[in-house]
């Protein structure tokens, strides 16, 4: 090689790296690599908050957690979360033209515009998938929030594990006596009690089995649409002091949103509501279709998801739990009517009812279960990493409780309850592995029991006092319209 040959061939060199550097510096890196369509765990799919399919969830049907020596099953009394569902009418008119217009941009960077990252990047089998995703177009409002052939699964597969495990309680035919049903006024819990009727008498006994009809006020079922101190509290959350909004504003959320408008190939952030269009259709899509690959998962990295979870859980921690003090009170009518049922031998061996995850929500925080030593909080993200309060354990689509009374041999403790979250027990430190004596039950609840529910559910303000409001305000319209008609 001569001189200027070398020379050369170093110039080249040099100038080669160099627009390497330079191409690393017009294309950001963002994130972890990471190719969805070629992971076959997906474990992410297990953090989907309230929108987590229900078989990744529940306990196992080889599970002997249920089967206590000395004691047979005698009673089991179940509040449970409709099944699997379509998208509200608000995302069923937005979701379609909002994706749309993402899923083009997306591949027009990649394809066209070469804005994407070089490291994080999109692998082609993920913009594979993106490239032939439509809407769905059975999915139109008139189906708003309507539960799906998977819903219909989660509590028909439900109901069979249930009469297998406590085959002492099911094994009857259907008889008034000895079941009681009921759900909310809606769609997907109907059905819901449909399917799970069905699991457990077998196709089409829905015809003939009626569930108890819906009070006026159901403050058993839904205690929340009766008290305005609770929609005082949800506006509280919207304020932007809140833990909510503080996380929203926070330096490890703003990354996160800036990494994944990143990976995507945008050379701006894209807005919180892009990214929630994107995390909401992933999540029902993996819901509806278990086998299948939602694109929109692709567009996460697990970390992500991760963050995304968290911001979902503060929501819910500070409307419906331990982050809202006045949230236990409102489930004392649940927990009276469980009381109630598993303190006497006689009445219905199985009470279930359908209804929705605040409720279930609620319940829980009464129940005093999956408590954490500390709140949930913008700022601390990393060490509420292992924490026991995440929507997506607690109440996944068809989330459950089921409390079941237990007659035992014990002389002095002849009556027990395990509860069953998801049908894994819960463990209390009062109990015994999960196992809890009657007695400790009743004194553990005593504070909704020695109540007077109507005082307690919504502070004393609840659906009697709103009733006031109402009157209060119709008198004034009346009175000025009477006032008007008299000029
Ligand atoms: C829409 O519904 C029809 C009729 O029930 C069904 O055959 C078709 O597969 C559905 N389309 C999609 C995309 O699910
Ligand atoms: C996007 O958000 C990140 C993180 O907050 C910020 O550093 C960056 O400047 C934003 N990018 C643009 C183009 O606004």
């Amino acid at each position: 090689m001569t001189r200027t040959c070398r020379l050369l061939w170093i110039v080249s060199i040099t100038l080669c790296l160099t627009a390497v550097q330079l191409a690393h510096a017009q294309n950001p890196r963002c994130c972890e690599d990471y190719c969805y369509s070629r992971d076959h765990d997906r474990s992410q799919s297990k953090h989907f908050a309230t929108k987590t399919s229900y078989e990744l969830i529940h306990g196992s049907s080889s599970s002997r957690e249920h089967i206590v020596p000395n004691c047979i099953p005698s009673k089991l009394w179940l509040l449970s979360r409709h099944g699997t569902r379509l998208p509200g009418k608000k995302d069923i008119q937005v979701l379609p033209q909002a994706l749309n217009n993402l899923r083009e941009s997306i591949l027009d960077n990649y394809d066209n515009r070469r804005t994407a990252p070089d490291i994080g990047r999109m692998c082609a089998d993920d913009l594979d998938l993106l490239r032939s995703w439509r809407w769905d177009r059975n999915i139109s409002v008139e189906y708003e929030s309507f539960l799906t052939d998977q819903g219909w699964s989660d509590l028909k597969l439900l109901a069979r594990r249930e009469k297998d495990r406590f085959n002492e309680v099911f094994n009857w035919p259907y008889d008034k006596q000895r079941y009681l049903f009921r759900h909310t006024k809606s769609q997907r819990t109907e059905a819901s009690f449909k399917a799970f009727v069905e699991g457990l008498f077998g196709d089409g006994a829905y015809n003939f089995i009626n569930a108890e009809p819906e009070p006026t006020d159901d403050t058993l079922l839904k205690p929340y649409d009766f008290c305005p101190a609770y929609d005082a509290n949800k506006d509280k959350n919207k304020q932007p002091d809140s833990e909510l909004n503080k996380f929203l504003r926070s330096r490890i959320y703003l990354q996160t949103l800036s990494d994944i408008s990143t990976r995507l190939g945008f050379r701006y952030n894209l807005s919180n509501d892009q990214i929630e269009a994107m995390w909401d259709i992933c999540r029902y899509e993996q819901a509806w279709h278990l086998q299948q690959y939602s694109p929109w998962c692709s567009v996460f990295t697990k970390n992500q998801v991760n963050i995304l979870e968290y911001k979902e859980d503060l929501r819910y921690y500070y409307q419906n739990s331990y982050g809202y003090e006045k949230s236990a009170d409102l489930a004392c009518y649940a927990v009276n009517d469980m009381v109630k049922n598993l303190g006497r031998s006689d009445g219905q061996q199985v009470i279930a009812y359908f209804t929705h995850e605040a409720e279930i929500q609620i319940f829980l925080t009464a129940l005093g279960a999956k408590k954490d030593r500390d709140s949930l909080r913008a700022e601390n993200y990393y060490a509420m990493q292992n924490r026991n309060f995440r929507s997506s354990e607690l109440t996944p689509f068809a989330a459950n409780l089921a409390a079941v009374r237990y007659q035992c041999a014990d002389p002095v403790e002849p009556v027990k309850v395990i509860f069953f979250l998801n049908e894994k027990a819960l463990m209390f430190d009062w109990c015994r592995v999960g196992l809890c004596d009657w007695s400790e039950v009743v004194r553990r609840y005593e504070r909704y029991t020695k109540a007077d529910c109507a005082k307690m559910y919504c502070g004393g303000s609840g659906a009697s006092s709103w009733a006031l409001h109402w009157t209060t305000m119709m008198g004034i319209v009346l009175t000025i319209a009477v006032g008007l008609l008299q000029r």
